[in-house]
């Protein structure tokens, strides 16, 4: 758990430092387990309710490594008006990947958009150019 003590270490005296903490954290782990809440608490002094109440509250936050690749689209007005609703089919076929609706990633002047597992976002999807994107997300 060295690398979880460098991460608290990093943030722990930034003014409210728990949200980016925890955000490392998945991105290092891919998840958050019941051990780092804990060495997470006890880094910033807080208890482990307090912990497991902002990772229980915020939907992204995983405390178990998924089995699978989730590929976030984008439902939204903004996204709708713009065409989502092309990319529907797509994503219905995607084999290996799971979609699952957000509203507004922040793209909404360059939608469709999309954010894939790594969190990169993608912008002005096609069908085309999202089934490549879903096609080399299940092939990672
Ligand atoms: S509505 Fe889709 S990115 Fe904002």
């Amino acid at each position: 758990m060295q690398k979880l003590d460098d991460i608290i270490a990093t943030y722990q005296h930034q003014s409210g430092p728990l949200l980016p903490i925890l955000h490392e954290v998945q991105a290092v782990y891919g998840h958050i387990s019941e051990e780092a809440i804990r060495t997470v608490a006890n880094g910033l002094n807080l208890s482990r309710a307090e912990v497991h109440g902002v990772v229980s509250f915020y939907h992204d936050f995983k405390t178990a490594p998924e089995s699978y690749t989730v590929v976030k689209l984008c439902r939204a007005e903004a996204c709708q008006a713009r065409g989502v609703a092309r990319l529907e089919q797509v994503a219905a076929d995607a084999d290996g990947v799971v979609i699952e609706t957000v509203y507004c990633l922040g793209l909404c002047a360059v939608g469709p958009a999309a954010m894939m597992a790594g969190g990169e976002v993608h912008a002005r999807l096609t069908p085309e150019s999202f089934a490549a994107l879903l096609q080399a997300e299940a092939a990672r």
